[in-house]
C-alpha cells in the first residue's frame, strides 16, 4: 500500500527515519554505551580477530559496502576489500581461514552474490550476511549475520534498504574499532550518539523536499550528469549516480573527485550537470578546489552541503542542505536528497519509477 504517496519508491524514501532507527533499536544499549549485534554475539572474536574482511555485494549492495570498508579501516583498523560478487565469483580470489567475508544484499537472493558467498564457503572463511529479507537463500547460507529493519522494499531502486545496510555496517564498525582498542569508550559513545541523532536531521532534509523538485525541474532534460565525492562521501556520489541512471535513464557517472581530472573533466561543459557531494569533513578543501575546476569549464553545479555553509553556496549553482554530522554518519544524510532529486527527475520524465526498464528488484539470475 503507497498511502498517501504516489509511489512506492518516495514512500520508502520518507520512512528512512524509522527504518534506520527500526534498525539500530535493540543493538544500542539504553544507556548508549554499547552496541550489540545479537546475531554476531557467537562469531565477533573471530571478526575481531580478523585477518581481513571481505565483502562482497552487487550494485547499491556493493555500495553500502564501500562506505564500510572505509569505516573499518579508519576506525578498527583491519584491512578491507570490496568486490563485486560476480567479478570475486570467477575470479579464484585468495582466500584464507581467517578472513571473514561479509555479504551483503536487501533480497538475500542475488544469484551472484550467494555463489560468490558459497564459494568463500568451501575455503574456510567465516561467512557472514547482512540481508533485509528474512529467511532468504543468503540469510540461510551464512555462519551468522544481521538483518536490516528496513522492511519489505517495493521499489526497484533501492532507498530504505541502502541506508539500514549502512547502519548495520557503521555498527559493525563503531563495534570493532572498540573491540579492538583501536577508539576509547568517549569516542565510541560519541560515534553512538552521532547515530542515534541521524533520524531527526533526515527529517528536516525530508520537510525539504519541495525545494528539491524545484532543482529536478531545472535539471530533468539533461542528457548526462556527473557525481562527485571523496572519502565516506565517494560511494554517496556512486549511489547518487545509479539512482538518477536506474530510474530517469539519464546518464549519470559517479566518480571519486580526485579522479576528475583524469578523464571526466573532458566531459565539463555548460549542459552538464555536476552533483557535488560535501561535508565538513577532511576533504572539504579539495571538494572546493574541484567545484572551483568545473565552474571554470561553466558547468552546472549542485552541491549538497552541510547546513550553513555559505562558502559553498557562493560557488554552486544549486544547494542541497543538509544538517551537520560527524563524517562516520554523514552519508546517511547526504545520500537522501540525491535519491529524492532522482526520484523527481524521473517522475518529470515521465518514467514508471517503481518498475525501471530492463530491471527486476531481484535479480536471480547472473
Ligand atoms: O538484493 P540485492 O541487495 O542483492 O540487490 C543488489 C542489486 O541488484 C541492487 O542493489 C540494484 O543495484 C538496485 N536496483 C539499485 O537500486
Amino acid at each position: 500500500d503507497k498511502g498517501d504517496f504516489d509511489h512506492f519508491m518516495l514512500k520508502e524514501i520518507f520512512e528512512q527515519p524509522k527504518t534506520i532507527s527500526d534498525t539500530y533499536r535493540g543493538r544500542i544499549r539504553p544507556n548508549q554505551n554499547d552496541i550489540v549485534l545479537g546475531g554476531l554475539i557467537d562469531v565477533f572474536p573471530k571478526i575481531t580477530a580478523a585477518n581481513r574482511i571481505i565483502i562482497i555485494g552487487c550494485g547499491t549492495s556493493w555500495h553500502a559496502a564501500l562506505v564500510a570498508e572505509y569505516l573499518i579501516e579508519e576506525y578498527a583498523r583491519v584491512p578491507v576489500e570490496v568486490e563485486y560478487a560476480s567479478e570475486f565469483r570467477y575470479r579464484k580470489p585468495i582466500i584464507h581461514e581467517g578472513d571473514v567475508v561479509i555479504a551483503i544484499s536487501q533480497s538475500g537472493e542475488t544469484a551472484d552474490t550467494l555463489a560468490a558467498l558459497k564459494m568463500a564457503k568451501s575455503k574456510g572463511a567465516l561467512i557472514l550476511g547482512i540481508c533485509n529479507v528474512v529467511g532468504s537463500s543468503i540469510a540461510r547460507e551464512t555462519d551468522a549475520g544481521v538483518y536490516t529493519h528496513a522492511g519489505t522494499e517495493i521499489g526497484v531502486a533501492s532507498t530504505k534498504a541502502f541506508t539500514a545496510q549502512v547502519t548495520v555496517l557503521s555498527l559493525l564498525a563503531f563495534k570493532l574499532a572498540k573491540e579492538r582498542s583501536e577508539i576509547d569508550q568517549e569516542f565510541y559513545e560519541m560515534l553512538i550518539g552521532e547515530m542515534l541523532a541521524i533520524p531527526e536531521k533526515l527529517e528536516t532534509i525530508l520537510v525539504g523536499h519541495p525545494y528539491i523538485k524545484t532543482v529536478a525541474e531545472k535539471y530533468k532534460d539533461a542528457v548526462n550528469a556527473l557525481y562527485l565525492g571523496r572519502g565516506y562521501l565517494f560511494p554517496v556520489a556512486l549511489e547518487g549516480a545509479l539512482k538518477l541512471k536506474e530510474i530517469s535513464y539519464i546518464h549519470a557517472e559517479g566518480y571519486a573527485a580526485g579522479e576528475m581530472k583524469h578523464g571526466p573533466i573532458a566531459l565539463v561543459d555548460d549542459n552538464l550537470p555536476v552533483v557535488v557531494v560535501s561535508a565538513k569533513d577532511s576533504y572539504y578543501e579539495k571538494v572546493v578546489s574541484n567545484i572551483q575546476e568545473v565552474k571554470a569549464r561553466k558547468g552546472n553545479i549542485i552541491a549538497v552541503v552541510t547546513e550553513g555553509d555559505n562558502g559553498l553556496r557562493k560557488m554552486a549553482d544549486d544547494l542541497f542542505e543538509v544538517p551537520e554530522s560527524h563524517p562516520a554518519v554523514a552519508a546517511l544524510l547526504t545520500v537522501v536528497p540525491l535519491q529524492l532529486f532522482a526520484y523527481y527527475i524521473a517522475v518529470m520524465r515521465g518514467c514508471d519509477v517503481d518498475q525501471p526498464r530492463n530491471l527486476a528488484k531481484s535479480v536471480t539470475v547472473e
